[in-house]
């Protein structure tokens, strides 16, 4: 597979996505405002200046990004933050964050002073420019949060949670907030098999999804032609997508039950109405969210993984594969991944 540009260089998905939520957090208009206060604190500080001024920040969350893109990422932070803190309520004891970018949920959720250990998985360019980031700004990176530097395209996730500590079959929130787009389909299949063997039954997972029409060019949903020409720009073009019929009989084949799927219209609704039902905002049409719950046990002990691994997954017969084909992935640390586990 050739090398994706994630592998040598910060994403600039994940800074695009960190300047959405800056934004945000700046708002004075309830329904764009939402809680990332670390988000602007990531910035580099010429931007965060500009963010300052309102007719600017106006400009630039219009023009950086496609049409309806920074009302998706909104939409989509209030809805993992809730489900974030639904969680912790509900008896969660570990959080795992894939392709972490610059989440801050572990700060922001002081998940360290509730005993909850904290997993986030991400390219070592991007987690180094995170923690640089954490560094000069002061902010202190908790205690219980552990760095795994990876590439899901060329490594498990599975083996590298097992050998960083990872709780196996513990109560856990998994997020994967804009990454499967990004990765290929066997590295997505491989991330929510993962998922059925490490994490224990009542575990949550929540994740978006890129809608398949947009992979094939076909349809014409709002802000479909700069997304997949801008992800193209960036060196992260889309791999992966689903039909939103895919995902229910997806998830069952890794013991996940879906809960709730949000398309854009349905979180137009929830977040971007006002009280007399009128729209005040567009949300970018391309993509999903998904929250599920782990039913059966399906934990799988570790001297059993590479036996499992090598069985055929389950995988639906109809390929959800778009895009360029795969390679099979290597295990072992990607070219300069390292384990940055933290203390
Ligand atoms: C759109 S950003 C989302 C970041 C974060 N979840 C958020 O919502 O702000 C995509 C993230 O996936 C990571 N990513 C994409 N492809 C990857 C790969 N093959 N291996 C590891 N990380 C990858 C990027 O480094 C980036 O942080």
């Amino acid at each position: 597979m050739e090398g994706r540009r994630v592998e040598t260089s910060q994403s600039r998905t994940a800074d695009m996505t960190c300047g959405c939520r800056a934004a945000s957090w700046m708002e004075k208009r309830p329904a764009f405002k939402s809680g990332d206060w670390v988000a602007p604190l990531l910035l580099p500080r010429k931007m965060q200046f500009l963010f300052r001024v309102r007719p600017v920040r106006r400009l630039l969350t219009r023009l950086l990004g496609p049409e309806g893109i920074y009302e998706w990422v909104i939409a989509r932070t209030r809805y993992i933050d809730g489900i974030f803190e639904g969680a912790l309520s509900n008896g969660v004891t570990q959080v795992l964050i894939i392709g972490a970018g610059f989440d801050s949920r572990a700060v922001r959720f002081k998940t360290a002073e509730r005993s909850v250990r904290v997993f986030e998985l991400d390219a070592a360019p991007t987690q180094q420019a995170k923690l640089r980031q954490y560094r000069a700004r002061g902010i202190a990176v908790p205690a219980n949060v552990t760095f795994v530097a990876i590439n899901f395209d060329k490594e498990t996730i599975e083996e590298r949670l097992r050998a960083g500590g990872f709780a196996v079959g513990a109560k856990t929130l998994v997020i994967a907030e804009g990454v499967f787009q990004y990765i290929t389909p066997d590295a997505a299949h491989a991330t929510l098999k993962a998922v059925k063997n490490l994490v224990g039954r009542g575990s949550w997972l929540v994740f978006d999804y890129a809608h398949a029409s947009v992979l094939r060019g076909e349809g014409d949903a709002y802000g479909q032609k700069r997304m997949i020409s801008g992800t193209m720009r960036f060196g992260e073009s889309w791999q992966f997508g689903l039909e939103k019929e895919e995902v229910k009989p997806l998830l069952s084949r890794y013991a996940l039950k879906v809960k709730d799927l949000k398309d854009p219209p349905a979180l137009q609704r929830q977040y971007f109405v006002d009280q007399g039902g009128k729209a005040l905002a567009r949300i970018n049409g391309t993509q999903s969210i998904v929250f599920a719950e782990k039913t059966g046990k399906g934990v799988i002990a570790a001297r059993s993984v590479t036996k499992a691994s090598t069985r055929s997954e389950g995988r639906p017969r109809r390929s959800l594969k778009i895009g360029a084909p795969t390679r099979s992935r290597r295990s072992g640390p990607s070219r300069g991944g390292r384990n940055l586990a933290t203390s």
